[in-house]
């Protein structure tokens, strides 16, 4: 790309790499994984990989990018020609994401549209999610309008309008997240809640847990998957890339704790003794908030804000999941914008509606005894970015050296004090890890193993 533009400012990287970084996976699916698998002990091992793995990973996509200018495939491939293939492994997975990440948001518009119409009471009830979702039509409807939006986002070009927008809602986000975790941890019963999601205890530690918080990372923090290598293409040279990283990653868990925070204990709160909830997995927010808001003074106005500024969220990063791969599909088959803009709509829509009535009529379709959703999530965050991660791993470590990113996060004389640590991670213990936990996550899959 000739006039590859350059993020203004200090805080412009950090901005836009945490609008695409923040979305769904902080608020819809942290906070359900966190409850799933033991609360204090996920939030501490997701914790510590965010800390090593996370910055090791981030920090050599931010890099590669920014050294070479160019997006994933491009980059891997001007490296050494051998690892072009790692940049199209790279791109299938937002192609896998997008579908039924638009599923999701077209639940956020749907409950959305019953906090706004004053049917939060309803919402609240415990067979609401299930019925809707089990539906024909309706799930379909909302998913549609979901893709709709953002398409017509991204063919009209006007991301720029969305994400100025949304800068100024994510604010407002935070603070209404913050607002709802005070309420809800002065309620009777959250401290149960809130000790259960911040105090680990070793016997719900397993090789699940691990498996799960290491997807989630790489889910939450846009990283196995070309986006930071983008991002970094356009990061300025003088922009500290040690400290963007670390700002990133402070941000984004940093939001996901509290969306935990804010719907772990409420599930205590609201279960009536009936913590099977915790294990409700995707459906969780959705059956757990309506009844925080229910139980509020002005909860219908409090959930309708609430959920719009969630779909801006997912919306930030539909379109950018949606402007990933139109750039790619452009870059490789030289199509017109408009042309792939459509390909990719038609694309979404015909993957999607499956995702969608695998809570429905097709809920006896059940790929390695998971809904059809939750099949894409596994192939997606549990088998192809640990495998992009491993070989990104192999590729800093043992091809082009930790040197080159090191002396690229130095660029300008910027200091980069992890040097020691992002050498040992990206050399030994991620890859051995990676393999680790990949092999175990598909034998378990496959049923050879149990967890
Ligand atoms: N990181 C986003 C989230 O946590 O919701 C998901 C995502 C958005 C991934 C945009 C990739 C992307 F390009």
């Amino acid at each position: 790309m000739k006039d590859r533009s350059n993020f203004t400012g200090k805080v412009g990287f950090v901005l836009a790499a945490a609008g695409s970084a923040v979305g769904l996976g902080n608020l819809w699916r942290f906070p359900y994984l966190a409850a799933q698998y033991g609360g204090g002990t996920f939030l501490i091992c997701y914790i510590i990989l965010s800390v090593t793995f996370g910055f090791t990973l981030m920090t050599a996509e931010i890099a590669l990018g920014r050294k070479t200018r160019l997006s994933a495939i491009g980059a891997f491939k001007s490296l050494d020609k051998r690892f072009g293939f790692l940049g199209v492994l790279a791109a299938i997975v937002p192609i896998i994401i997008l579908p039924y990440y638009s599923v999701i948001g077209g639940w956020v518009i749907k409950y959305f549209s019953t906090s706004l119409t004053g049917h939060t009471a309803d919402a609240a009830k415990d067979t609401y999610f299930n019925t809707f979702v089990g539906g024909l039509t309706e799930p379909i409807f909302w998913f549609l309008l979901f893709v709709i939006l953002t398409a017509v986002v991204v063919i009209f070009g006007v991301e720029k309008g969305i994400e100025n927008v949304s800068k100024f809602l994510m604010p407002v986000l935070v603070v209404l997240t913050l607002g709802i975790c005070v309420y809800v941890l002065t309620q009777k019963g959250a401290m149960d809640g809130l000790k259960y999601y911040l105090l680990p205890h070793m016997s719900d530690f397993s090789i699940k847990t691990l498996l799960a918080a290491m997807g989630q990372l790489f889910y939450s923090m846009s990283l196995a998957m070309g986006i930071m290598i983008t991002y970094g293409s356009y990061m300025k040279k003088e922009t500290n890339l040690g400290t963007s990283v670390k700002q990133i990653e402070f941000f984004d868990t940093g939001f996901a704790f509290f969306a935990g925070l804010m719907i772990v204990p409420s599930v205590f709160i609201f279960s009536e003794g009936n913590l099977e909830q915790l294990k409700a997995g995707p459906s969780l927010m959705f059956v757990t908030l309506p009844k925080v808001f229910n139980s509020m003074p002005i909860g219908d106005i409090i959930g309708a804000v609430f959920f719009l500024l969630v779909f801006f969220a997912a919306l930030t990063s539909s379109i950018s999941l949606m402007e990933t791969i139109v750039s790619i599909l452009m870059d490789k088959f030289k199509w017109g914008r408009k042309m792939t803009c459509i390909i990719v709509f038609v694309y979404v829509i015909l993957m999607g509606i499956p995702s969608s009535l695998g809570f429905g009529v097709w809920d006896f379709i059940k790929p390695l005894g998971m809904s059809i959703l939750d099949a894409w999530d596994f192939l997606s965050n549990s088998v192809l970015m640990p495998i992009v991660a491993l070989i990104t791993c192999i590729f800093v470590g043992f091809f082009i050296k930790p040197k080159t990113i090191i002396d690229e996060a130095c660029a300008e004389g910027a200091k980069f004090k992890s040097k020691g640590l992002f050498t040992v991670m990206i050399k030994w213990i991620a890859p051995i890890f990676l393999v680790a936990i990949l092999l175990s996550s598909v034998m378990n899959a496959f049923g050879i193993i149990t967890l």
